[in-house]
């Protein structure tokens, strides 16, 4: 890949408190594991690496100062200077075990439904005091320690670190201190595995950047093609999808329908926007790609247009439905590899639809790109004045 996303993580705020709270109760000394721990850096870091490790993206992650996060057999392991901690059962003593059984035994008998299926039934009973075969799954997020019974998957218990007294003292004994810098690895795409490209019209707008967090939550981008009217004020926005390592593409001056317009019209509608981005990014970015409005093409556009034109295989008509999910089931209901999907960064369901769109779409096995880099993965050269839909 040409274009290497090497965002540095972003830290997680929210995650002070329960740092902080754990900080105060285990009286840690000042050193710089700890402010990492206290920015959310290490915990949010891990999150993400694991769910990103579970998709196929990273092997590991290091951070520096010794610490590496890593799956091994589908077991999240640190390791810390030359030694290594299990995130499984064997995190748990005995005691901890038992006050998990008796948690999850509680929570089942909160509710009324699954305490007649399971709670008063003496073989799960049984069962569940045989702590390390029936909770045999064990993950890991920002905030907790998640076991799981595999065979129920309703059954879960998230143990807060601070439970764990061996996870904490592998975290927090014998650091020496170098300031930790965490860096997530190069974002690797894998040619072999379906790539698809989200694409988002007619901005920049007011939700435009919520969607870019949510593709960098995921690490993800995508190309938003936009309308260069708009632009004037919403500098920010154009840097922050630019930031983020996304695509901005041109989408005309003011949206006007392409067809037999005038060379002095045709060439404002495909180079003003080009000129305006150029002006509004700190980098001088140049647009590569054009998107007419409405998909609307005529022979004039194609012989004057510097750019390839792009439309897409997959209207997810949210510019009709209003819809969440209704624009949710539209983008995965045809959706495969080399797809171009069609969305729309200017309507506030579009912005909450993408928030669960994309991680349905990672999950579901795709990896989401830019429209350039889809078709320079799958080898394809975009040229001037041509029309392209999807890969095929
Ligand atoms: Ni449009």
């Amino acid at each position: 890949m040409k274009k290497s996303n090497n965002t540095i993580l972003y830290i997680a705020t929210v995650l002070i408190f329960t740092i902080t709270s754990l900080i105060i109760l285990f009286n840690i000394k000042e050193d710089y594991f700890q402010d990492a721990l206290e920015n959310g850096f290490l915990f949010n870091k891990i999150n993400i690496l694991d769910y990103q490790m579970g998709k196929g993206k990273y092997d590991s992650i290091n951070i520096e100062d010794g610490f590496k996060v890593y799956k091994e057999n589908n077991i999240v392991k640190i390791d810390k200077n030359e030694e290594t901690l299990s995130i499984d059962s064997t995190l748990l003593n005995d005691e901890e075990k038992t006050r998990v059984i008796k948690n999850v035994i509680y929570s089942i008998k909160d509710d009324k439904d699954t305490y007649n299926d399971l709670g008063n039934n003496q073989e799960f009973l049984d069962e569940i005091h045989n702590f390390d075969e029936f909770f045999d799954s064990f993950d890991f997020d920002y905030e907790s320690i998640i076991i799981k019974h595999t065979k129920d998957q309703n059954i879960i218990y998230k143990l807060p670190y601070n439970e764990s007294s061996k996870f904490m003292s592998f975290m927090f004994e014998n650091i020496e201190s170098d300031p930790i810098l965490i860096k997530l690895e190069e974002r690797y795409i894998d040619p072999n595995k379906p790539i698809i490209a989200l694409t988002f019209d007619d901005g920049p707008n007011i939700y435009t950047k919520d969607i870019v967090n949510t593709l960098k939550q995921f690490n993800s981008v995508a190309t938003f093609f936009v309308v260069g009217k708009n632009v004037e004020g919403k500098e920010d926005i154009i840097n922050n999808i630019l930031e983020e390592g996304n695509e901005i593409g041109g989408h005309s001056w003011d949206h006007t329908l392409m067809l037999k317009l005038d060379y002095e019209e045709l060439y404002k509608q495909l180079y003003w926007v080009k000129d305006v981005i150029k002006a509004s990014s700190k980098e001088e970015y140049e647009i590569k790609l054009f998107r007419p409005p409405y998909g609307a093409i005529d022979d004039n556009v194609r012989i004057n247009s510097s750019y390839p034109l792009i439309l897409w295989n997959i209207d997810t008509y949210d510019w009709k439905s209003h819809d969440i999910d209704s624009i949710i089931e539209e983008a995965i209901l045809t959706v495969k590899d080399g797809d171009i999907i069609l969305l729309h960064d200017i309507h506030e369901e579009t912005r909450d639809a993408v928030e669960q769109l994309v991680p349905i779409l990672i999950d579901k096995g795709f990896q989401l790109v830019t429209v350039s880099q889809l078709y320079d993965l799958k080898g394809i050269e975009l040229k001037a004045g041509e029309v392209y839909y999807n890969i095929k």
